[in-house]
């Protein structure tokens, strides 16, 4: 309970330090989306996660905040462009930037989102700003790359799970890693500590996004906020189907790829075909597994982080809340 009180805090400082830091101008077709995405909220959960570090070390939250809105600004960027790529019609239950406007309205106000994040890190004293740039960058491009892997596999039929499981560490985990060493690093946090919690982030962030792929398809309408069935119309090679694949009877397997090779107007028999098969295959049993695999081996790290255990029960118990949550 106690615990819960602070992560909403945490949530409270980085929403008012937004509002401080983001002010809507001209020429309104750049910014209103910009604070729609923004507005819309969503989970808050990678800067969240960076005050959450900063609080591990007992380093101050106040020097946190312009890098973890930073992430935020980030992720939003990101999510704008995914949405384009994925043609997605719902993003945290309302319509997506791109359809609210158009594409080109998103792919320039996604732009210049990713340019006010980087903007967000001036503050910072040339040391730490050198080392939180960099890690940024670094990870930027890896999300990039996830990103390209994501869009490859929807057209290739031969795509391995060690492969998915790069393009999701890259296009996602790496994110949720480096939200948490950018704490560590605003913390003086020693260099063997700030790798632990960025392990302990990006395993968790595989966990994360396998639950995704899980609620892509099998999530309630009315709560993920999302369109489900999205991964299913898009042809997206995740784990549940690729374990599908290897699990299923070798009529299911032909089934599956045929429904996988097209991409029909109507798709709700495909959508309800794929899910009954990732279910009877074993699939959707196997992602559970994996997420839980995933979860420990983000809390073996944990433990190696050489700060008093009282300091790490609240990143401990966030990875539990965060293999159940529904949206
Ligand atoms: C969505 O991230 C993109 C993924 C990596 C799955 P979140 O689920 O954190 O999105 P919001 O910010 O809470 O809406
Ligand atoms: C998104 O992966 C990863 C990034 C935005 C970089 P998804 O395409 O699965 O995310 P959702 O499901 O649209 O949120
Ligand atoms: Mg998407
Ligand atoms: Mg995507
Ligand atoms: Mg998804």
């Amino acid at each position: 309970m106690m615990n819960q009180n602070k992560i909403d805090q945490f949530r409270e400082k980085v929403l008012t330090h937004m509002d401080a830091r983001f002010n809507t101008k001209a020429p309104e077709n750049l910014y209103e989306p910009i604070s729609y995405i923004l507005g819309l909220g969503g989970k808050r959960m990678r800067p969240v996660l960076t005050l959450m570090a900063v609080d591990v070390f007992n380093g101050s939250i106040e020097d946190a905040l312009d890098a973890a809105l930073a992430i935020e600004m980030f992720h939003n960027f990101s999510l704008v462009h995914d949405d384009i790529m994925d043609d997605a019609p719902l993003r945290r239950g309302k319509v997506t930037v791109h359809e609210k406007w158009d594409i080109n309205t998103g792919i320039l106000s996604g732009d210049a989102m990713l340019i006010k994040s980087y903007q967000l890190f001036e503050g910072y004293e040339p040391q730490i700003f050198k080392r939180l740039v960099s890690l940024f960058s670094q990870t930027a491009i890896e999300v990039c790359e996830g990103q390209q892997y994501d869009v490859d596999f929807e057209t290739r039929n031969d795509v391995t799970i060690s492969e998915y499981l790069k393009m999701i560490e890259y296009k996602t985990a790496v994110l949720v890693a480096a939200s948490l060493k950018m704490g560590a690093i605003i913390a003086g946090a020693n260099d063997s500590d700030a790798d632990f919690i960025y392990d302990f982030g990006r395993d968790l962030g595989i966990a994360f996004q396998l639950q995704d792929d899980y609620l892509d398809a099998f999530g309630d309408p009315e709560t993920f906020g999302k369109q489900v069935g999205g991964d299913i119309i898009e042809n997206k090679k995740t784990i549940l189907y690729l374990k599908a694949l290897e699990f299923a009877s070798s009529d299911d397997k032909k089934e599956l790829e045929r429904l996988f090779s097209e991409k029909p107007k109507n798709p709700e028999q495909k959508i309800e075909k794929a899910k009954d098969i990732f279910q009877k295959s074993g699939a959707v049993d196997f992602l559970k597994k994996e997420i839980e695999n995933y979860t420990q081996k983000a809390f073996g790290s944990l433990a190696e982080i050489s700060a008093p255990k009282e300091n790490k029960m609240l990143l401990q118990e966030f990875g539990k809340q965060l293999m159940e949550r529904s949206i």
